[in-house]
């Protein structure tokens, strides 16, 4: 068998092959379908301190190649999650990445310490699509639906050097566990905020969360999403992800976690090819369940067939064409 082996910081996966955030709501969901065991790792929904409702309906909307989604982080909070979802999960036999979301660095601090004492937690994503609320929009306490995305523009924390920083190192500080940073492609230049999301600890950047996108009914001259705006995942966005995983990789030491578009092993390939050392599927599982899984079969096909002993060998080889096109 081929060695799909891989580490972030200090954990090791038997695979790279991980369930994005969001996809697969907290992985209990999918315990029954999936055999969550043959994945590298599943990553939760993103979870913040207090339960939130989300976003008003419709959240989700179709596009020629992609989705737009609007959920506004509906969950269940981290103290629910630890204790009614986290147990069910230990003995999926795969590392649980736990996804989180604050406003501050303290709040975000105290939500890392309470995941570095929970059992069967493997590792922590800081989702940093979060609003900057320096740049005064804040998440607002309630758990009532919200509709932040109306603004015309939101400053996320993934937008400004900084503020990543500030976010990371405050998790750091809180824990021991692996970090993975996952950035917002919404910027004019990602280096910047991947290095200081290295620079403050992190043990991987994820790239990277959702493009803001929208899309209108000129029938109704509305929006099709309840929140006006939303972000757009799935095949549209793969090109764009594969330029910003290998525009970025060659500039850190840390590994880097590539996704968007990815459906298929080949998709994945693009990925690892770019400098990625781990990918995760995300839209992919709305039509089938089992994308992740399949992708990890067809990366061993794939090494069988070009006779690789370690996926890894191909980390970063990307080439410019041979020049046979048209
Ligand atoms: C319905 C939906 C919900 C999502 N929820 C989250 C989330 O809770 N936290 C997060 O970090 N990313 C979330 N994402 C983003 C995905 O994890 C992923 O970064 C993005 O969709 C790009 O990958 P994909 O094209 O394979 O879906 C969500 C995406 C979708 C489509």
């Amino acid at each position: 068998m081929p060695d799909l082996s891989v580490t972030i910081g200090s954990l090791i996966l038997k695979n790279p092959v991980l369930a994005a955030a969001g996809t697969i709501g907290y992985g209990v969901e999918f315990a029954e379908a999936v055999t969550l065991c043959e994945l590298g790792g599943l990553i939760t929904k993103t979870l913040t301190q207090r339960p939130r409702e989300g976003n008003l309906p419709p959240r989700l909307a179709e596009t020629p190649s992609g989705m737009l989604n609007a959920v506004g982080l509906q969950n269940i909070g981290l103290e629910a999650f630890l204790s009614e979802k986290l147990p069910a999960l230990r003995d999926v036999g795969t590392p649980i990445i736990v996804s989180l979301l604050a406003e501050s660095p303290e709040e975000l601090a105290d939500m890392v310490g309470a995941v570095d004492h929970a059992e069967g937690a493997a590792a922590i994503e800081l989702n940093l699509s979060c609003p900057n609320i320096k740049h005064g929009s804040g998440l607002g306490a309630s758990p009532e639906p919200r509709t932040e995305n109306r603004s015309r523009f939101v400053s996320l924390v993934a937008h400004e050097p900084q503020a990543v920083e500030r976010m990371v190192a405050a998790s750091r500080r809180a824990t021991r566990k692996p970090l993975i940073a996952k950035l917002s492609p919404d910027v004019t230049d990602l280096i910047p905020v991947a290095q200081a999301a290295e620079r403050a600890g992190a043990d991987a950047v994820a790239l990277s969360n959702t493009y803001v996108g929208m899309s209108l009914d000129p029938e109704t001259r509305r929006s099709r999403l309840g929140a006006m705006t939303g972000g757009l995942s799935g095949p549209a966005i793969r090109p764009l992800a594969v330029y910003r995983v290998w525009y970025t990789a060659q500039t850190l030491r840390v590994p880097v976690i590539g996704l968007g578009g990815i459906l298929r092993a080949e998709d994945a390939l693009e990925f690892l090819l770019a400098g990625a050392s781990v990918v995760a599927v995300g839209t992919a599982h709305f039509a089938d369940p089992r994308a992740a899984v399949k992708v990890v079969r067809g990366l061993e096909r794939y090494c069988a067939r070009h006779q690789l002993n370690a996926l890894r060998e191909l980390r970063g080889q990307a080439q410019p064409s041979a020049g046979h096109g048209p």
